[in-house]
């Protein structure tokens, strides 16, 4: 690729990240209020030959990594057709999902035959009850269920996000890094971003003691995952074993930032900190050149923030996670 896509900062956005729907079955304390109902409308979705397009106008501009997000990516109809074509986009080289695994179990297959590498799945606690008051119903059965399927499936590595919040589930980490050790996952724990008013009440705790913790424990050395996140890994001499932190309100990584977001609607997102968006649906929808598509993606980027200020603004972002799909 002789065209790339940089920033003012001299970021270079080679990933990103593809919201096929805001709407989820489930209703995580940290992303969704309960009984949320207010999603995009189905006329303003962006149909899959839009996004066929403007994942083939960002690949000939530079970006080879796309992950499929939600609210839940699964509710979104045929989603294997849309990542098979997606994968036949020539420079995308890794294809990922991020999902709440309730409804992989029926998916997986198809999702690996449509050339899906990498799946990220949100599993915060492995115990029923405990489960069910952060999701907001009982789905353990169904995501074991869905990590065992995906596993059959050969999607891989499996990494497991685990949100880590203060007097929830912190109590939890030692169980949980047995369970991905024991199933060969890799384990990530995510320090509560304050997105929306449901992001702020979640319970922020900051992961670096938790890090020292582990790393003593466990005798854990910095390591490199595949994958194209701001997650710093760790992992055991052996090998067997990866732990991942993302931590960007302790130790944020927004200098290396190399993402752009879109949401269900065609809004592209530069920052996850940034309640604004720049509205590429419209544009899309009149049959707008490329030319056009493009200049309207370059002077977004001008404005991407050079960091979030989760910190000190950590009123800012109005809209809930499940619209920019984290
Ligand atoms: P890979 O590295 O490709 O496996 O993916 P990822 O870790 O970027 O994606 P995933 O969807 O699993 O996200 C895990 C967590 O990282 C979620 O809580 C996301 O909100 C968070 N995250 C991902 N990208 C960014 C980012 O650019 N900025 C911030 N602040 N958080 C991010
Ligand atoms: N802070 C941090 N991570 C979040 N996620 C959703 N909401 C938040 C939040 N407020 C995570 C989910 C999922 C990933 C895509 O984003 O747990 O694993
Ligand atoms: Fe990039 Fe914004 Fe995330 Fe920082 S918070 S890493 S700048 S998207």
């Amino acid at each position: 690729n002789i065209r790339t896509l940089s920033d003012r900062a001299g970021r270079r956005i080679d990933y990103l990240r593809l919201s096929v729907t805001d709407r989820c079955d489930l209703r995580c304390s940290y992303c969704l209020p309960k009984g949320f109902k207010g999603f995009e409308e189905p006329a303003q979705w962006l149909s899959f030959a839009e996004i066929e397009r403007l994942a083939g106008l960002f690949a000939r501009l530079g970006v080879s990594r796309v992950r499929l997000t939600g609210g839940e990516p699964l509710l979104r109809r045929d989603l294997a057709e849309l990542a098979g074509r997606l994968t036949a986009i020539p420079d995308i080289a890794d294809l990922s999902l991020s999902t709440n695994g309730t409804q992989l179990a029926r998916h997986a297959p198809a999702l690996a035959r449509a050339g899906v590498g990498r799946i990220n799945v949100s599993l915060d606690s492995l115990r029923r009850e405990r489960l069910a008051r952060i999701t907001g119903r009982d789905c353990l059965d169904e995501v074991l269920a869905g990590l065992a399927a995906a596993q059959a499936a050969g999607l891989r590595p499996i990494k497991i996000n685990m949100v880590v919040m203060g007097g929830v589930n912190d109590d939890e980490i030692d169980d949980m890094v047995a369970f991905c050790l024991d199933r060969g996952f890799v384990l990530r724990l995510i320090e509560t971003m304050p997105v929306g008013e449901t992001g702020r009440q979640a319970g922020y705790l900051d992961l670096q003691p938790v890090r020292r913790r582990l790393q003593a424990r466990f005798d854990l050395v910095d390591s490199v995952e595949p994958g194209g996140g701001p997650a710093r890994y760790l992992r055991s001499r052996d090998g067997a074993f990866a732990l991942g932190f993302i931590t960007p309100i302790s130790q944020h990584f927004c200098e290396t930032c190399n993402r752009l977001r879109i949401g269900v609607d065609g809004a592209l997102h530069t920052c996850l900190g940034e309640e604004g968006s720049v509205a590429l649906g419209p544009l899309l929808r009149g049959q707008a050149p490329d030319a056009v598509l493009e200049a309207a993606i370059r002077a977004a980027l001008e404005l991407k923030p050079l960091r979030h200020e989760f910190r000190e603004q950590p009123h800012k972002v109005l809209r809930f996670m499940a619209m920019t799909g984290g």
